[in-house]
């Protein structure tokens, strides 16, 4: 381990990098500091990264647990991505004062609306705990290691917190060779601030979404607030705007082909060492399963939601997640396939063994080792993505899930009265939430198809006796559509979760007979302890071996390419990313600008369409062409554009900062030819999608009409 580290500190010494490719750590970013110079940068290292004093990434939040904001004032103000702040401007809309549709901006701080169950995180410190942890578990292996490994890490984040001053976490890079305890204060009162309707916040929709060129203005603002000590504190009238110790100026100097351009922010997951035969099990099992369960779930919610404004309201920020992903993995299998990813890792993966048989015996067996597991686990892996894509998508399944432990601790001989309580809290805190997305006859007809598909695409040798037990003999299997959705309306109608005073009879005095005889627990139990029983172990064998070989890879890797400079796997903490503004060829004889202009959002605009419509506004100013100090210097407004930042989900929201440390726009998209990206970096295609910073301001200025926020910001022109 020792060796590995030490390596580690040598190769990125040793080593020129490439510029585009890499999800950089913040504290050892000096080591890319005269690669960034020599491509551009004009800010000294400790101007991004200083533990002692405030640096740029003072300015960088985790927003919501999985985005990225930045603060732009003095006075906290935040600007995130539409799609982050979707959920929240969702929750804040009612048909009445339907924000989402409308937009929303706030003229004074008094007309800032709370944001419920909001936070934001600012990195304190960065701390080595890997020899710490390495001792505690030496020698341990399987279950003892899982243990002690969770217990150590707990020790660790507890000390760090310092009694609930700080939010501490530690985490695992370079797939487990190295750990790092981030050290985080949390602020819970956050307040919408602004956010253009949603037309102009989602414009383009699932059809350009995850594609270039696009004309998305994908930003929503936020302010943070601290008590009178600038300390955390819980929502209170009488907390005032948070005072970062940084925050991003502004330049509307306008954005060029070959501009540094780099980025912070919290990149969510990336899986670049996955081998061959991972990408193989993506492409033709994983993904295929979970789009075709997304299609079904995507289609039930969305006949729903047109039918209904309060249905959609409720339901559209799940709906816009689950279709964001949805095409995602048909990006990410077509992109494997055309990039022949599988080749490709396979070729890199014969390189690492002949060099292991001359030089690393340890590492020679290890790829033999991976095509084990593989197929060893591959009749099982369609039925984990059912489990978890189509059983768990109705709400009843999620809640009649919930019982589990309850259900556990009951059916022992001397329940205990405080586990039972503990369970009973968790039970409430889940229906809590889940029922916030319960609409009935979505419900009912999600029971009924998943139900469907799970019968007929998973093998009846895997089915949980629910079927045959229950289904088919209450309900005739001739006619199964009617006999699934006959049975659905029967768990809707005999359950006690959806009636509060029920669910609060039961809380009062929980009973093994009550869940017995509850439909929604009848029907999830099935299923929950079919997988259990026979799935889950072979799901956590697979798993926990494919980690170890993984972290084994990885070293091996390393040792491999002693000097080369490596970047670890996204993992939710914050990265700094650096490249150029630029266009690219996405296939023979096409070229994509860097740059789209509101010339061309107008041309895609479709009156009273889904997802290409546009306020009236818009259209005026644009005939007008009244652009006031945003217009480009060819005349037009630049509304988004690429660069070649490597970055991923969780980034959204990120800023991209210019070679003096300005905020040039806001980082939202990825692009279609590099779907791939997120286990397989392609350097030729690769692009950051972004929305750029004289649009939002123009939204701002001339749309939303919020000059106090203009004032506020701080502009360099
Ligand atoms: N693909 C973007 C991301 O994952 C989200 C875009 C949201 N917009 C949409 N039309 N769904 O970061």
């Amino acid at each position: 381990m020792k060796k590995i580290l030490l390596s580690l500190v040598a190769a990125f010494t040793m080593l020129q990098v490439r510029a585009d490719e890499g999800m950089w750590l913040p504290q050892l970013i000096g080591k890319n500091y005269d690669e960034m110079v020599r491509m551009g940068l004009k800010l000294s290292k400790e101007d991004l990264y200083n533990i002692n004093q405030s640096s740029m990434k003072d300015a960088i939040v985790q927003f919501g647990g999985g985005c990225t904001g930045e603060m732009i004032s003095t006075s906290g103000l935040l600007i995130t991505n539409h799609h982050c702040g979707y959920g929240n401007i969702a929750a804040l809309s009612t048909v009445e004062n339907n924000y989402l549709d409308n937009g929303f901006w706030a003229y004074s701080h008094d007309q800032e609306l709370p944001a419920k169950d909001l936070s934001v995180i600012f990195l304190q410190n960065i701390e080595d705990v890997t020899a710490e942890i390495n001792a505690a578990t030496r020698k341990l292996k399987g279950e003892k290691l899982a243990k002690k490994m969770e217990e150590v890490k707990k020790k660790i984040e507890k000390r760090a917190e310092k009694d609930g001053k700080f939010v501490a976490s530690v985490k695992e890079y370079f797939n487990g060779n190295q750990y790092l305890l981030l050290t985080y204060k949390k602020y819970t009162d956050v307040r919408l601030v602004g956010t253009p309707p949603k037309s102009m916040g989602k414009f383009g929709g699932d059809t350009d979404n995850w594609m270039w060129p696009r004309h998305t203005a994908d930003f929503s603002m936020f302010r943070v607030y601290a008590g009178k000590d600038n300390e955390p504190a819980e929502y209170s009238k009488d907390n005032v705007p948070y005072q970062p110790k940084w925050h991003l100026p502004i330049s509307i100097k306008g954005v060029n082909e070959g501009d540094y351009a780099m980025i912070f922010g919290y990149p969510g997951r990336t899986n670049r060492y996955e081998v061959s035969y991972g990408v193989d099990m993506a492409i033709n099992e994983v993904n295929p399963a979970i789009v075709k369960i997304r299609d079904k779930r995507l289609a039930i919610m969305k006949a729903h939601m047109d039918k209904d404004k309060a249905v959609y309201l409720k339901l559209t920020s799940q709906y816009a997640g689950i279709a964001n992903y949805w095409k995602y993995f048909i990006g990410q299998t077509e992109q494997l396939k055309r990039l022949h990813v599988v080749e490709e890792k396979a070729k890199k993966e014969a390189e690492f063994t002949k060099w292991a048989a001359k030089n690393a015996p340890e590492y020679k067996k290890l790829m033999t080792e991976y095509a084990k597991i593989y197929s060893g686990y591959a009749p099982y892996a369609k039925h984990a993505i059912y489990f978890s894509e189509c059983f768990k998508a109705p709400v009843l399944a999620k809640f009649g899930a919930g019982v589990e432990k309850l259900q556990k601790e009951l059916e022992k001989k001397n329940p205990n009265a405080d586990t039972i309580k503990k369970h009973i809290d968790d039970l409430k805190k889940m229906r809590k939430s889940g029922i916030k997305l319960y609409d009935k006859g979505t419900e009912q007809e999600m029971i009924a198809q998943t139900l469907k598909m799970f019968y007929n695409d998973i093998p009846k040798s895997q089915h949980p006796d629910l079927y045959q037990a229950v289904i088919f003999k209450k309900y005739s299997s001739d006619n199964m559509d009617k006999g699934f959705n006959d049975y659905a309306a029967y768990v809707i109608d005999n359950n006690f979760f959806l009636d509060s005073n029920k669910f609060n009879d039961f809380c009062k005095d929980p009973s093994i007979e009550k869940l017995e005889k509850d439909a929604a627990v009848q029907y999830a139990m099935s299923f929950v302890r079919n997988y259990k029983e026979y799935y889950e172990p072979k799901v956590d064998e697979f798993n926990k071996t494919k980690k170890e070989l993984s972290k084994q890879y990885v070293k091996g890797l390393m040792d491999m390419n002693k000097g080369k400079l490596f970047y670890p796997d996204a993992n939710s903490t914050m990265r700094i990313t650096y490249g150029k503004v630029g266009g690219y060829t996405p296939q023979d004889a096409v070229h994509f600008d860097y740059f789209t202009t509101l010339d061309g959002y107008v041309a895609k605009y479709k009156p009273n369409d889904d997802e290409f419509d546009s306020p009236k506004e818009l259209l005026d100013l644009y005939a007008k062409k009244d652009y006031g100090q945003y217009v480009d210097k060819d005349g037009t407004l630049h509304t988004c554009f690429i660069t070649n930042n490597d970055i991923t989900g969780g980034n959204s929201g990120s800023p991209i900062i210019n070679a003096n440390g300005e905020w040039i726009g806001i980082a939202f998209d990825g692009n279609w030819e590099a779907m791939s990206g997120d286990i397989a970096f392609d350097k030729t295609y690769k692009r950051t999608i972004c929305t750029d910073a004289r649009f939002i301001l123009f939204i701002i200025e001339k749309m939303g009409k919020a000059h106090n926020l203009i004032e506020e910001m701080d502009i360099r022109k």
